[in-house]
């Protein structure tokens, strides 16, 4: 049986990377996975501390040392058969914890000594990119700039990396009590109705396209 990890890099629990994340849980299970879902923010963690121990002669390749909860995480990432990721977009890049993540699983396994990386294997990856963007933003300036961040997964896990984008999210359930002018609430709530569920299917079927 194939196992699927996902990873909340949203400090919230259960708002829209949960819900999107969870749906790929579903998906990826109906194809017949076995799935663990974890918070990143419920761990904790720093980005790599370049303490370099990962890059002494006689360490194990492909393994984080430092301690803290993390590293037992990227072990069984590292294992996994695919995993999936899903992030909110702060100042127009996946959240700290998502990058704390990245630094922490690529730098154990990227390699100085030649060869661009110590991993074998090919762990397929799948990310859920969520945010108050429209979709017409999304297309024409993240999109590029997010397969910068892609292309690392590619380059050290020699990841086929499948993206997913939930544009215009609803990022509060009720806009009238907050100072939010600049976006419309109304109309926000309204969209939302319309493309969540949509964004929700791509989300299912990035989990079943993984976990088969
Ligand atoms: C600190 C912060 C910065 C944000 N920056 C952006 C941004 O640059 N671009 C964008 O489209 N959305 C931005 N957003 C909106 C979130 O990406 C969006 O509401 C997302 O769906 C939140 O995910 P969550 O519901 O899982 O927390 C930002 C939100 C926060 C809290």
């Amino acid at each position: 049986m194939k196992k699927v990890i996902l990873l909340n890099a949203s400090p919230r629990k259960n708002f829209n990377t949960a819900k999107l994340l969870r749906e790929a849980e579903k998906g990826a299970q109906a194809a017949g996975a076995e799935t663990e879902y974890i918070d990143l923010n419920s761990l904790t963690f720093k980005g790599c501390q370049s303490c370099l121990a990962c890059k002494r002669k006689d360490a194990a390749r492909c393994k984080c040392f430092w301690h803290d909860d993390l590293s037992p995480v990227i072990d069984g990432v590292l294992q996994a058969d695919a995993v999936i990721l899903g992030t909110p977009i702060y100042f127009s890049e996946p959240t700290a914890l998502f990058r704390g993540f990245l630094e922490r699983l690529l730098f154990c396994c990227l390699s100085y000594d030649g060869g661009t990386t110590y991993f074998q294997g090919k762990l397929p990856v799948g990310i859920i990119y969520d945010m108050n963007a429209p979709q017409e933003y999304y297309e024409s300036t993240y999109k590029e700039k997010f397969k910068e961040i892609e292309s690392l997964f590619t380059m050290v896990l020699h990841s086929d990396v499948s993206a997913v984008a939930s544009c215009g999210t609803i990022q509060v359930a009720d806009y009238t009590k907050y100072a939010m002018s600049l976006l419309d609430g109304k109309e926000r709530l309204e969209l939302g109705k319309k493309q969540f569920p949509e964004d929700l299917k791509a989300a299912f079927e990035l989990g079943g396209k993984l976990g088969q």
